[in-house]
């Protein structure tokens, strides 16, 4: 899980968090999807920020490759209701497809027009996408280093589920206020003890760390 926040806890300024990017974390950022085989992002998210595919660079893509991984990893969506639109940067702006996975309550006309603009799209047997067929689609098609980017609500149902063994978190050198959210939101609270594995600190005042779920008894 990757998530950026400002020194208050806020994941956007003003609707997004482009704002609260820095250097470091946009080296991070690129770093984390180099490493995944698959970037999960909310359909939330992906509305909000205007998602496209990731695009690295030739370097980036002979290093994947000599990793046995495919030169890109494909963004993947998931969604309730499939309101993304097929002329958005997801479908449009992107090297690979883009792997949509809704449930079967998603309306048949969005789901047959996110087909048509290219996506391989996946539906599950229930209305909203468990945990365990969204990680189960994934390893369906050899996708099994995840990098989730968000957003809080699917944080949120991740960590309701365990599901979450590392966060890393960017805290930005600024203070926002207003009502943005945290990274993660769920009507119930799932402590989750976490272990601090690094803790960078760049010149200009970002901070990253990387938690590691913390499981008593196994190594
Ligand atoms: N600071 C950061 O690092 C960061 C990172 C990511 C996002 N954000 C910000 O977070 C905000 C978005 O928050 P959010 O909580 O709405 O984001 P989100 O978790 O990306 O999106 C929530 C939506 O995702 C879909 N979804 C999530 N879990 C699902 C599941 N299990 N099954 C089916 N669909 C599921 C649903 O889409 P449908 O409505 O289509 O059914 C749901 O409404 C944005 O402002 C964004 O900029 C910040």
């Amino acid at each position: 899980m990757n998530f950026v926040s400002s020194i208050d806890g806020a994941v956007t300024s003003d609707g997004t968090s482009g704002a609260l990017g820095t250097p470091a974390d946009r080296r991070l950022f690129t770093l984390l999807r180099e490493l995944s085989d698959v970037v999960v992002v909310g359909a939330g998210t992906v509305r909000s920020e205007n998602y496209g595919g990731a695009k690295p660079d030739a370097a980036t893509r002979d290093r994947r490759l000599a990793r046995g991984q495919a030169p890109v990893p494909p963004i993947a969506v998931v969604t309730t209701s499939a309101h993304i639109d097929p002329r958005s940067r997801l479908l449009t702006d992107t090297v690979v497809p883009p792997i949509v996975i809704t449930g079967r309550a998603a309306p048949e006309d969005r789901v047959q027009a996110l087909v048509a603009a290219g996506a391989d799209v996946v539906t599950v047997a229930d209305d909203a996408v468990p945990t365990s067929a969204l990680l189960a689609a994934l390893a369906e098609r050899n996708l099994n280093r995840v990098l989730c980017e968000g957003g809080p609500s699917l944080f949120g149902q991740l960590l309701r589920d365990d599901a979450v063994d590392e966060l890393c978190l960017t805290t930005s050198p600024m203070l926002v206020a207003g009502g943005a959210g945290r990274i993660a939101s769920s009507p119930a609270s799932s402590p989750r003890p976490m272990r601090r594995a690094h803790v960078l600190a760049d010149d200009d005042g970002t901070i990253l760390t990387r938690w590691v779920r913390e499981r008593p008894g196994r190594l």
